[in-house]
């Protein structure tokens, strides 16, 4: 008998009924020299086990290109979890969800020209696939139970179900994973409901659900399709996620601890999503579609993945945890141990942001070289995962005033017409610019386009950033320069700063700084008074987006591993205009009004 076996009769752990109390908690949204505090309030909520995605994109920023240190350090995190006496379910991609940008899918599977299309049996898509694989596998089957590890379990694709109905696909994972030492139980997880279900699951591999509340409903299906499958809820969740400019998401604690508690009284074994939510740090949070089956209605997801989930964003227990506490105590194989407090807080002050220092005049220090074209290409053919694209063109004139129309407007943009500001256009919601006129001689058109999130759920995987065509009236502009500036960690290392004003501060995004003076490090909470849109960065780290103008976050959270004693470099890159610009360090998150 393997050390973890799936009977008809439940789990079994060395030969003993063993109940699967997971909480999901992703070691690539909180910080390593966290990742044991969090893992230990998981313990004291009375969970044992710690479930876990692999997002491709995070560990192959460019192709054959890896990386598994800090944040990405996913052996780390594994030795971790066994330290802390936790068992782990690992879900290893290549797809995973997880409001994480495109799914997890890196970006640059879109300037392939080979790959037709994502997750299926597109062969230059699988040929991907299967070399991150190679990397990937050994890492995680080393801490396999069967090993002398924690791993009980590991998951095949992700709510395959709800997207595509190559099973064949499926069983190329699954075998790919038993080829390269997974010998644990493989499982799938879907939606509980008819195709969603059914187009997910693959013959001798263990299947179970996803859902928030209904648990008999759920499990009542499952035995209907598995008979002879133990219910597992894959995914119970007790909170949800925030789009920018949305009202902010909670889930009622009494109301989730109920729901808990019946998914434990019919028996089953659950994995709550998310126990411990962490940050979308950097550009790494993803986006959703208001129809998922035509990819239309574009909603980019906030910068805070706290979830509602019962350890908070900066590792505090809640309300939550102590009504999930008290359902899971009476499941524990003896007292649970108390939850710790967490890392202190830094006493309140403000820093003023100054030194403006304008995109648009240190273009040269920081773009790509520019790329001409007939048509504006995407970040992705520029070799760019996220940040800024200058699109440069020339409108011929004279005119009269005709609408200008961006066609595939990824995702937002800041419009010049002969330098001067004349809009900004966003995706789905504001793709034009009404009554443009040129005068003879023309005008010279520039647009500056900001990626957000890529979509991570639906038809609308695979997004490709920047613009498609740009129209006047009917006519199609020709002859672009494009020049990309990826942002993302260490941005502000090559920003030449002291740089003297060009005057294009007046009409394009600007780089501000100040110091935080620090005793020691400890956690805070960040606020923009004066700020509209951008990105902040604490000693070269990126915190994420800011856009306080949108909401419903109006804070970012500051972990305090990124802090040292003494000086501390804040840098924000401010897109819409800042006055009175300045960061306030706060001991509360404002994620919105529910
Ligand atoms: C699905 C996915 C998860 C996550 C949740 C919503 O169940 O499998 O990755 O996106 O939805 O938070």
């Amino acid at each position: 008998m393997p050390p973890f076996a799936v009977t008809p009769g439940g789990f079994l752990l060395d030969g003993r009924p063993f109940r699967v109390l997971s909480g999901a908690l992703h070691y690539f949204r909180v910080l390593p020299p966290q990742w044991p505090q969090r893992l230990r309030a998981l313990r004291a909520m009375g969970l044992n086990t710690v479930e876990t995605y692999v997002p491709w994109n995070l560990h192959e920023p460019r192709p054959g290109e890896y990386d598994f240190s800090g944040p990405a350090d996913l052996d780390g995190f594994l030795r971790a979890v066994r330290d802390e006496g936790l068992y782990a379910i690992v879900r290893p991609s290549p797809y995973v969800c997880a409001e994480w940008d495109n799914g997890g899918l890196p970006w640059w599977l879109a300037a392939d020209r080979d790959v037709r299309a994502l997750r299926c049996r597109d062969p230059a898509y699988l040929a991907h696939v299967d070399r991150w694989y190679d990397r990937l596998v050994p890492v995680l089957a080393a801490h396999q139970v069967t090993r002398g590890g924690h791993v009980l379990m590991a998951q095949v694709e992700n709510e395959y179900g709800s997207y595509g109905s190559d099973t064949g696909y499926l069983e190329h994972l699954a075998a790919g994973l038993r080829a390269r030492g997974v010998d644990v139980p493989l499982f799938t997880s879907d939606g509980p409901d008819g195709p969603r279900l059914t187009g997910g699951t693959l013959p001798g591999v263990l299947a179970t659900v996803n859902f928030g509340s209904r648990p008999r409903e759920a499990f009542a299906a499952l035995r209907r399709l598995r008979p002879h499958d133990p219910p597992l809820c894959m995914e119970f969740w007790c909170g949800w996620f925030d789009h920018w400019g949305e009202e902010h998401v909670v889930r009622d604690a009494g109301d989730a601890a109920a729901a808990l508690a019946a998914v434990l009284e019919s028996g089953a074994s659950v994995n709550i999503y998310l126990a411990h939510g962490g940050t979308n740090f950097s550009t790494w949070a993803g986006a959703n579609t208001a129809d998922p089956a035509t990819g239309a209605g574009y909603q980019p997801t906030v910068t805070s993945y706290d979830y509602d989930a019962p350890v908070d964003e900066r590792g505090a227990v809640t309300e939550k945890f102590r009504a999930f506490r008290d359902v899971l105590a009476a499941y524990a194989d003896g007292p649970l141990p108390e939850p710790e407090p967490p890392a202190a807080l830094l006493p309140p002050s403000r820093v003023a942001l100054s030194g403006a220092v304008a995109l648009l005049d240190v273009l040269d220090a920081l773009a790509a070289p520019p790329v001409t074209a007939p048509e504006p290409p995407f970040f992705e053919e520029l070799g760019v995962a996220h940040g800024l694209v200058l699109y440069e063109s020339r409108v011929p004139g004279p005119r009269g005033p005709y609408p200008l129309s961006v066609h595939g407007l990824a995702d937002r943009a800041h419009v010049l017409v002969d330098g001067r500001p004349a809009g900004v256009l966003e995706r789905d919601a504001a793709e034009s610019l009404d009554g443009l006129a040129v005068p003879a001689g023309g005008s010279r058109l520039a647009l500056l386009v900001e990626s957000m999130g890529r979509v991570n759920y639906g038809v609308g995987i695979g997004d490709r950033k920047g613009v498609r065509r740009v129209l006047h009236d009917r006519q199609l502009l020709h002859g672009w320069t494009a020049r990309a500036v990826e942002l993302g960690h260490g941005t502000p290392e090559r920003v030449p700063w002291g740089a003297r004003a060009g005057g294009s501060e007046a009409v394009g995004p600007v780089f501000l700084r100040g110091s935080l003076e620090v005793a020691a490090p400890a956690d805070a909470y960040l606020a923009l008074p004066g700020l509209r849109k951008g990105y902040l960065w604490v000693n070269g780290f990126c915190l994420g987006r800011y856009w306080p103008e949108r909401g419903p976050q109006r804070t970012l959270y500051l972990p305090w591993p990124l802090l040292r004693a003494g000086r501390n470099e804040i840098a924000v890159l401010e897109l819409d205009g800042a006055d009175d610009p300045a960061v306030e360090v706060g001991h509360t998150p404002d994620p919105g009004r529910p």
